[in-house]
């Protein structure tokens, strides 16, 4: 019997996917007594995670909720096979995507800020924001109110699961997209990073959907903002430390740049933190994938990888081989 450590915060009746063959055991970061388990689901909220990891013994595989495992490697060590959740938070983050685009060129944020101030009049300063990001307004009667997607120069830093839905959701707004991954391919042209500074100057809209590496680290900096068009929006899906926080709170301060942001660095964002007060930011407490539909499609990804573990068939989302 395949003894399974699953989340106690999970509901059981989530787990009806999983195999004959397995032993369920819920564990907790409350817990005071180890077990010897064969296959650990960690808690999706890794500080929970690490503080029940010592309390696990014999785990050969983690099979992680989650799209990006950081955390995992630097805590169960390299003789441990490490699964994600490929696939699984697609819709959902490819959606927060869409949504935090939108809501930067429609004006949300400003509009919100009126609401609850009750000034219907403030919607002029729509104008002056068209204007300090470069826009001409001079030319145009009525005044510019919010933009369009329609048609705007995107740069996708990411072509993996979720930077493909991002790009089937964009497709209805006929945007230019621009792909960037790690590596370059063509069908559909994929650029390399090592081009992303050539790129960057020509994008409006840039999107951010890779895994946190010793590479992908601080890879929007300074010299990278300095590229960027003037008001070129950044969003930011992936993760905090992608982007240098000191030069994008010097970029929103300079007034030059704009971004929505679901993921910071450091995470939880400290109260008193620059980027609560920069301008023309939109900060979610990282929500992108976190939706009723989370737990049990991401279940449903575990229980393919266990079922094949089980038969001895080679599992699919591997991020880290046991050495
Ligand atoms: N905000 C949220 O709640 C949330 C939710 C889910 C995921 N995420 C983040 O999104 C990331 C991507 O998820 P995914 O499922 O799409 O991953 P994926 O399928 O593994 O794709 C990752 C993509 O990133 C590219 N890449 C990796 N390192 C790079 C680098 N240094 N420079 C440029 N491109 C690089 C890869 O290039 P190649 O194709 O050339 O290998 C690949 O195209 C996750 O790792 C996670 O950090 C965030």
């Amino acid at each position: 019997m395949l003894r399974v450590a699953y989340p106690a915060t999970i509901a059981p009746e989530l787990l009806h996917d999983f195999p004959d063959g397995v032993q369920l055991i819920p564990v907790s970061d409350k817990m005071d007594h180890d077990v010897e388990i064969d296959v650990w689901i960690p808690d999706p909220y890794s500080t929970r995670a690490m503080r029940t990891w010592p309390h696990l013994r014999g785990v050969k595989l983690v099979l992680s909720l989650m799209a990006g495992t950081e955390w995992i490697p630097s805590t169960v060590g390299p003789r441990v096979t490490i699964c994600n959740a490929h696939g699984a938070h697609n819709v959902s983050t490819a959606e927060w995507t869409l949504a935090a685009i939108l809501a930067m060129l429609k004006y949300f944020p400003l509009y919100l800020d009126m609401q609850r101030s009750g000034i219907w009049k403030r919607r002029f300063e729509a104008v002056e924001h068209f204007q300090s990001m470069g826009g001409d307004a001079s030319q145009v009667y009525p005044p510019v109110l919010g933009e369009e997607l329609t048609g705007k120069s995107v740069l996708l830093v990411g072509y993996g699961a979720i930077g493909k839905e991002i790009e089937r959701m964009l497709a209805p707004f006929a945007v230019e997209l621009t792909r960037v991954a790690r590596r370059a391919r063509s069908h559909p042209e994929v650029h390399p990073v090592s081009e992303l500074d050539a790129l960057l100057p020509r994008a409006e809209i840039i999107v951010l959907i890779l895994p946190a590496t010793a590479e992908s680290r601080g890879l929007i900096g300074a010299p990278q903002f300095a590229l960027m068009r003037r008001g070129a929006l950044l969003i930011n899906a992936a993760r905090g430390p992608i982007v240098d926080t000191h030069a994008l709170v010097a970029a929103l301060q300079s007034g030059r740049t704009r971004a929505a942001i679901d993921v910071t660095d450091p995470e939880p964002l400290p109260e008193g933190h620059p980027l609560w007060s920069c301008p023309n930011l939109l900060i979610t407490p990282h929500v992108g994938a976190s939706t009723p539909q989370f737990s049990p499609r991401a279940l449903r990804t575990a229980a393919g990888e266990l079922r094949r573990y089980l038969h001895g068939e080679p599992l699919r989302n591997v991020v880290q081989a046991a050495s």
